[in-house]
């Protein structure tokens, strides 16, 4: 499987397209790319009760577990900025990297997390968002 880096940013960037973030106009965009080649993304989405808005990258998962996908995560792309313009790089939040690696450990995998921005691409392997993780493997 190779990871087209560009590709699967390019996804993040069209799915950051479909945020739904009035209160913030932070919009944010994340791609999960997996071993069968699957790419699924996700948006952030806001409410009028402004403490329940989802992360594009928790979007992302939930839409990947409800297509069945419980493994093999390889790559994320994640993209976000005022008005949908580029800004500074974004990284996952803490509750996003926690989610991410929920996926991640199901399929025993460290996906690299590509975080966009305008002048530059950080990348950083999932482990290092969030070491000495905690997931399902502590629970048995
Ligand atoms: N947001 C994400 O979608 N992902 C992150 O990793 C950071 C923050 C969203 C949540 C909220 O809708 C907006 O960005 C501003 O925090």
């Amino acid at each position: 499987m190779t990871i087209d880096r560009d590709s699967l940013i390019a996804k993040a960037r069209a799915a950051q397209g479909q945020a739904y973030a009035p209160y913030s106009n932070f919009h944010v965009g994340a791609a999960l790319l997996f071993a069968d080649g699957s790419v699924v993304t996700g948006a952030n989405v806001e409410n009028a009760s402004y403490g329940l808005a989802l992360c594009a990258e928790t979007s992302a998962v939930a839409g990947a577990m409800n297509r069945g996908l419980r493994g093999g995560l390889l790559a994320v792309a994640v993209i976000g900025g005022l008005q949908g313009e580029d800004g500074p790089v974004v990284t996952p939040c803490g509750r996003c990297r926690q989610v991410l690696n929920e996926l991640a450990q199901l399929g025993g995998t460290d996906p690299v997390i590509w975080c966009v921005g305008a002048d530059e691409v950080l990348e950083l392997q999932l482990s290092a968002l969030l070491p000495h993780a905690f997931g399902p493997a502590n629970l048995g």
